[in-house]
């Protein structure tokens, strides 16, 4: 017994020891980043997908009032929290309008994007070449819930074609006309592949962090899923699977978003073609909804899989 114990704390001091694969893009937010950084977008997070107010009305740096996932954090020792919770939220005023297009009246979002001071294009390449891995923790919060009536896009890559190379998704799916909503697993992440297959389902459940990590080979074309709570270690729950709808090349390159995208309902109001329009029609109720982030971070697989607390599982 006590041989044991020795032995596993020698174990982790040598992983602890062997930390982690290069990582590429760092979105854990450190925590001297500030809420006017987000409204420069200064730092690691691009901030312009938003309503008409500032980034920092939608989006706010928790400081130390929340704990982030304990997996990069020492635990649930606060005194080596290394990084601040994100909350994203929405509200009615959350009507994106690209450069040069119609607002966004069907959806309602706020989108934190992967960028370094604002350059995204340069990363994009730099995270999306051989085989990356993207990883993201997510927490209910509790005082501004999600309605789970509609469909939530939270976490994806986005090429410019608008389709996504994976994507976490939460709610009702949109179907035109509106079915029974919510369905009965509105309430778990689903991890849907680029055809929205859905490869893993969990419950969202409340107070937890819920540790995802996905693999893509944009080579090969496949996607592999891990997934833990709090401060389990990641376990792999999707085995290497095909992807092949994802292009290859720059067409199947994008932006890596972490969200609140809520899609509209089916407004019977509208005409027959503008029912099919999810960007432009649809009801929205205008509430405001947000949800927690922590442990953002995309890194190489060329020397493993970062599971936790510096443990690396060779691929
Ligand atoms: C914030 O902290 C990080 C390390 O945690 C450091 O690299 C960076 O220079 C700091 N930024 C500022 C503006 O002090
Ligand atoms: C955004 O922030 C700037 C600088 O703090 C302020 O002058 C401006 O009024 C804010 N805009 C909105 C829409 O709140
Ligand atoms: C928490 O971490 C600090 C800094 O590493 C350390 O000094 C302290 O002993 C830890 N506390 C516990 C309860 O593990
Ligand atoms: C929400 O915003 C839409 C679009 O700007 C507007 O038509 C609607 O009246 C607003 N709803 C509420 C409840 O403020
Ligand atoms: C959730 O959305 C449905 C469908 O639009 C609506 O009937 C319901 O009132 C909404 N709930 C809340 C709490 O906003």
């Amino acid at each position: 017994m006590h041989l044991a114990f020795q032995t596993l704390l020698v174990v982790s001091a040598y992983f602890v020891s062997t930390i982690a694969t290069p990582i590429i893009w760092d979105g854990r937010a450190s925590l001297n980043l500030t809420n006017a950084d987000l409204d420069t977008s200064t730092g690691p997070f691009l901030t312009v997908v938003k309503g008409s107010e500032n980034a920092s009305h939608y989006s706010q740096l928790l400081g130390q009032s929340l704990l982030p996932t304990p997996l990069w954090n020492g635990g649930s020792n606060s005194s080596e929290q290394q990084e601040q919770v994100v909350s994203v939220s929405i509200d009615n005023s959350s009507v994106f309008v690209p450069g040069g297009s119609s607002p966004q009246y069907g959806f309602r979002r706020t989108d934190i994007i992967a960028a370094n001071n604002g350059e995204h294009t340069d990363l994009i390449t730099q995270m999306e070449t051989g085989k990356t891995i993207f990883h993201v923790s997510i927490q209910q919060d509790e005082q501004r819930p999600l309605n789970y009536s509609h469909e939530y896009q939270i976490v994806f890559i986005e090429p410019n074609d608008g389709t996504h190379v994976f994507e976490i998704q939460l709610g009702s799916p949109f179907t035109n006309p509106t079915g029974d909503v919510p369905v009965s697993d509105a309430h778990s992440f689903k991890v849907r592949d680029h055809a929205l297959n859905v490869l893993f389902t969990t419950p969202f459940t409340a107070s937890v962090w819920h540790n995802f990590a996905v693999e893509v080979d944009w080579n090969a074309l496949t996607i592999a899923v891990w997934y833990s709570q709090d401060g389990e270690l990641l376990q792999q729950v999707v085995q290497t699977t095909s992807n092949p709808t994802a292009s290859s090349g720059p067409n199947g390159q994008g932006d890596f978003h972490f969200t609140v995208l809520k899609l509209p309902l089916v407004n019977p109001a509208d005409s027959p073609s503008n029912q099919n329009d999810v960007v432009h029609y649809g009801i929205q109720e205008g509430a405001t909804e947000a949800l927690l982030y922590s442990g953002v971070f995309v890194e190489s697989a060329a020397d493993g899989l970062s599971r936790g607390f510096g443990v690396v599982q060779q691929l």
